[in-house]
C-alpha cells in the first residue's frame, strides 16, 4: 500500500509529506521512504497558527476556519507530492496542527481530566486527495489512559531496535522528545518521553532578538556566548525533575515562557539571547538522558533527526555535553531528519487501516493498546 504520512509539528514552520510504500503488520512491518516534499507555512498563516496555539482568546469562528483551511492545505500538499513524483496514495495519515496538548490529568469542573486538540479537517483531506485519511491520532491513547504522546516510538522501535546496541533516538523538533531503545528491548522496554524545547524556544528567541524567523545553520548562536546563569535559572522549572514518562508543549515553553526568558536576559545582546537559548535544548536533551536513560542501560548511540538536527550549533553543543556517546543521523538509516516524524504517521494511519493499534503503553502510560485514529472517506 502507498500511504502518505501528513505531519506538521509545533515548530509550525510548515507541512511535511512522506510518500511511502507499506507492508506487513505490526513490528513485522515492512516499509521504504519513496519520496519526501516540505511546503512551508506562509508568513501570515504561521503567524496565525502560533497566534492560535494555546491562545488566551481565540474566536470559535476563527478556530473552526483555521480547521477547514489546515484541511484544504494538506490535501493540497498531498496532492502537490503525488504530482511531483508520479504517485498515487491509498491511504493518508494526517497528524494536524496541535492548539492544546495536556497530557497530565488535571482538575476541570470537578472531573480530573488530560486534553489534546489537533486541528486540520481530515474530510477536507480525504475529498482533495480521494483516499481514505486517518487523522486526530492522539484521543484514542488518552481515552485509554495515555499522555496521547509520544506516538513516534512505534516508528523508532520499527526502525532502530538492535540485538546488540542500546539506541536513544532523539527527535528535535519544536519540542525534543526521544525514545531509548534498550540492546535486545521488547516494546513494553521502550522508553520515551519529551525531554522539553527543540527549536521553539530558539524560533522565538531568534524572532524577538533578531528579526529571523530561524536562526539558520546555528549562526547567531555561533557567534554569541551562553548566559550560564540565565540557564541554571530555566533549568529549575520542575518539568526538568519530573520523572518520565512526561510530555510538554507550548503551553509550557510558549509566550510566557519567552516573556521570562527575555526579562532573565536583561539587555543581553541577541546572539548571546540566542546562544543560551540554544544551550538549554543542548543541555536539557542531555540532562534527561544522564538522568533518566543512562542509568536504566547500556546506551552507545544517539541519533538525531527533526529540524534541530540541522542546526551545526546545536549539534555541537550537544556532542559536548554527551562526549561518551556516538551521535549519529537519521539519514545513514535511510529517513531524512525532516521526514521521519511524517513517515510515523503514515504507518500509524496503516496500522488504524487494518484496525490494529499503534501506540506504545510504555511510552504512552496508556493502560491497553489503542487503535489510533478517526477516518474520513472521501
Ligand atoms: N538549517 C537549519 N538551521 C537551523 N535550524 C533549522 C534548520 N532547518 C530547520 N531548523 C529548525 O527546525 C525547525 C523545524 O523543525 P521540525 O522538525 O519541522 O519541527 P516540528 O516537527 O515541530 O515542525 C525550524 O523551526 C528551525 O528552528
Ligand atoms: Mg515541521
Amino acid at each position: 500500500m502507498i500511504v502518505a504520512g501528513v505531519m506538521s509539528g509545533t515548530a509550525a514552520d510548515g507541512i511535511d509529506v512522506a510518500l511511502v510504500q507499506v507492508s506487513g503488520r505490526g513490528f513485522r512491518m515492512k516499509f521504504e521512504l519513496l519520496a519526501h516534499e516540505h511546503f512551508p507555512y506562509s508568513a501570515m498563516l504561521r503567524r496565525t497558527v502560533l497566534a492560535m496555539t494555546n491562545a488566551e482568546g481565540a474566536r470559535v469562528a476563527d478556530l473552526a476556519r483555521l480547521n477547514v483551511l489546515l484541511g484544504e492545505h494538506y490535501g493540497e500538499a498531498v496532492c502537490e507530492s503525488q504530482r511531483r513524483n508520479n504517485l498515487k496514495v491509498e491511504l493518508v495519515g494526517c497528524h494536524g496542527q496541535t492548539l492544546f496538548h495536556q497530557g497530565e490529568p488535571a482538575m476541570y469542573l470537578g472531573r480530573k481530566l488530560a486534553a489534546t486538540w489537533q486541528t486540520g479537517e481530515g474530510a477536507f483531506v480525504a475529498a482533495r486527495t480521494g483516499a481514505p485519511t486517518v487523522s486526530d491520532f492522539r484521543p484514542a491513547d488518552m481515552a485509554a489512559g495515555g499522555k496521547g504522546a509520544p506516538l513516534v516510538p512505534f516508528l523508532d522501535y520499527l526502525v532502530y531496535r538492535n540485538p546488540k546496541i542500546g539506541r536513544i533516538v532523539q527527535n528535535i523538533g519544536g519540542i525534543a522528545n526521544l525514545s531509548a531503545i534498550p540492546a535486545k528491548a521488547s516494546d513494553s522496554q521502550v522508553i520515551a518521553f519529551d525531554t522539553g524545547p527543540g527549536n521553539m524556544v530558539i524560533d522565538a528567541v531568534t524572532e524577538r532578538m533578531a528579526g529571523y524567523p530561524i536562526d539558520r545553520d546555528g549562526k547567531l548562536a555561533a557567534s554569541g556566548k551562553v548566559l550560564e546563569p540565565v540557564l541554571e535559572e530555566l533549568l529549575r522549572m520542575p518539568f526538568f525533575r519530573q520523572q518520565p514518562p512526561k510530555t510538554t508543549g507550548r503551553e509550557q515553553f510558549g509566550r510566557e515562557f519567552l516573556a521570562h526568558f527575555l526579562w532573565l536576559c536583561k539587555n543581553a545582546k541577541a546572539e548571546d539571547c540566542i546562544a543560551t537559548a540554544t544551550a538549554l535544548t543542548a543541555r536539557t536533551i542531555a540532562e534527561a538522558i544522564r538522568d533518566h536513560v543512562l542509568p536504566r542501560g547500556d546506551f552507545h548511540e544517539v541519533i538525531l533527526s527533526g529540524g534541530g538536527a540541522k542546526n551545526p550549533t546545536l549539534m555541537r553543543m550537544l556532542k559536548a555535553e554527551l562526549p561518551d556517546l556516538c551521535l549519529r543521523h537519521s539519514e545513514e538509516f535511510g529517513l531524512p531528519a525532516a521526514a521521519k516524524e511524517a513517515v510515523g504517521f503514515a504507518l500509524l494511519a496503516y496500522q488504524t487501516w487494518h484496525r490494529l493499534p499503534s501506540n506504545m503503553p510504555s511510552a504512552t502510560g496508556a493502560q491497553r493498546p489503542a487503535i489510533l485514529g478517526k477516518i474520513s472517506y472521501p
